[in-house]
């Protein structure tokens, strides 16, 4: 069974669906982290941003590997465990290089397909429920206002140590809605038959359960 869980960044996406794989027993799948660590490995091997070709040949050569458990992801660029590196503000800003580049998308779309047929899944991003699992059994699209959304990654960043301020996380947030929504290639939108889910008034315990309750429901 597979469950995708697509939105805007913000919108409680990793921290749902990692409870809901856990409590189901799936695995989770944070796609996100995948296109932030082909950024990563882009930067590392110098490549020319202007370029997208040089992008596309360096992450054919990527040494991605993924631990996935029930709730957890760790993610790897060869031996190095670069799970908090991808999600510091400075891989955040050229993950766009990944995301936008159709033949990148290409490549993990094809890992993620694989990685789905081999098992339950709980998977969050953009497009898992529009472009890499168009059949999964149940579909989730969150949604949250966009000060709700940059509260959250605010309060997220100051609990890592991070200096932040609240009006450029709200603009990176606006600014990376406006990215994801016009993309040529696997843009956020909900897939037609995706249940809407709001998150602004619901803690992450609440969201869980109403999507345990569609679950009942299909
Ligand atoms: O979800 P997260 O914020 O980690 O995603 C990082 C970036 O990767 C997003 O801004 C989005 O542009 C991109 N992404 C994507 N497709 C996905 C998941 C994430 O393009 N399935």
């Amino acid at each position: 069974m597979i469950i995708t869980i697509d939105g805007p960044a913000g919108t409680g996406k990793s921290t749902v669906a990692k409870r809901l794989a856990k409590d189901l027993g799936f695995t989770y799948l944070d796609t996100g982290a995948m296109y932030r660590a082909c950024a990563l490995w882009g930067q590392k091997q110098g490549v020319d941003w202007d370029n997208p070709d040089e992008l596309t040949d360096a992450v054919k050569r990527i040494p991605l590997r993924m631990e996935n458990d029930c709730g957890s992801q760790k993610i790897y660029l060869g031996e190095e465990d670069v799970t908090d590196q991808v999600r510091t503000p400075e891989v955040t800003a050229i993950t766009k290089f990944a995301a936008n580049n159709p033949d990148v998308r290409a490549l993990m779309v094809a890992l993620q397909q694989d990685f789905g047929n081999r098992q339950n899944l709980v998977t969050e991003g953009r497009d898992q429920g529009t472009v890499v699992f168009p059949g999964a059994e149940l579909k989730i699209y969150l949604l949250a206002r966009a000060e709700t959304r940059a509260q959250r990654r605010f309060k997220e960043l100051q609990e890592k140590g991070e200096s932040a301020d609240f009006q450029s996380v709200l603009e990176s947030i606006l600014e990376r809605d406006r990215l994801d929504e016009s993309r040529a290639v696997g843009p956020l939108k909900p897939a037609p038959d995706a249940i809407f889910v709001h998150t602004d008034d619901l803690n992450v315990e609440q969201v869980v359960e109403k999507i345990k309750s569609l679950m009942k429901n299909d």
